[in-house]
């Protein structure tokens, strides 16, 4: 089955790497709208253009079933893109409600990470609004990490310092869960693990997407293709260069150092 994944960038290849485990025989067309990269840092009417335009390329290439592979770009346009398009869409929102039930195991604070759109949305409030009972949930935008990430910048050296500067007002001590809600974050998270007090579960929700595309892809019968092939665009292109394809596909294996 033809399967498009879509983000802002290098983001959603967590969630492909995720749906990879499961679904390992499907051809995948991974679209990373480099030319408009941050989403999370514009307005929502701009993103939503944006989305459409990645979306309709997509349709055109023929797929049947779109995983949106950003959290910024579900909240913003899951529901009208199912409007708009037959095909079956998945999208990725801030695990929050594993995140506040894991919350009541270690009686800690819930820390969501996310971009600056996702947080200024009303469907991340009203989630909030409709699990957090114990007003446990705090949340924080760390737009950095996104542009370090485009930059394929992972060291420690980098990232920690940043960290260190954006987590700044917070205890980190009151928390005992982490939501990445941007997919770019994964990435970091040993440089998550390192600043953060010992024990802290940090949680995201790409596993839960690649269940939930399983799952529709079992139950319509269609996920039989024999053969693993994936094809990544830039904004419209396809990348064909060795560079950028080597580039990409150590992005899988720096995910399968980090056992995520
Ligand atoms: N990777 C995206 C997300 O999950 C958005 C990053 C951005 O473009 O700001 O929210």
């Amino acid at each position: 089955m033809k399967i498009g994944f879509f983000d802002s960038g290098i983001g959603g290849i967590t969630v492909l790497h995720q749906a990879l485990k499961l679904l390992p025989n499907e051809e995948y067309l991974f679209y990373a709208d480099t030319s408009n990269v941050p989403y999370g840092e514009k307005t929502k009417e701009e993103v939503k253009k944006y989305i459409f335009q990645v979306v309709e390329f997509l349709a055109n290439q023929g797929i049947e079933a779109l995983v949106i592979a950003c959290n910024t770009a579900t909240s913003i346009a899951a529901n009208d893109l199912r409007r708009t398009y037959n095909f079956p869409i998945l999208g990725i929102e801030p695990a929050v409600k594993p995140a506040v039930q894991n919350s009541k195991g270690n009686a800690k604070k819930v820390l969501v990470m996310a971009t600056n759109l996702t947080l200024q949305e009303e469907k991340f409030h009203s989630l909030v609004q409709s699990v957090d009972k114990n007003d446990v949930v705090d949340f924080i935008a760390l737009p950095g990490l996104v542009e370090l990430a485009e930059k394929f910048k992972f060291d420690d050296e980098t990232v920690i310092p940043y960290l260190e500067d954006a987590l700044y007002p917070l205890n980190l001590y009151d928390y005992g869960t982490v939501v990445l809600g941007c997919t770019h974050f994964p990435y970091f998270t040993n440089s998550i693990k390192n600043i953060l007090p010992k024990g802290v579960d940090i949680i995201s929700g790409s596993v839960g997407t690649a269940k939930n595309l399983d799952r529709i892809l079992k139950s319509r019968d269609q996920n039989n293709q024999s053969k693993l092939d994936i094809k990544f665009f830039k904004s419209g292109n396809l990348i064909t260069d060795k560079e950028t394809l080597d580039k990409y596909w150590k992005l899988f294996e720096k995910l399968d150092e980090l056992k995520l």
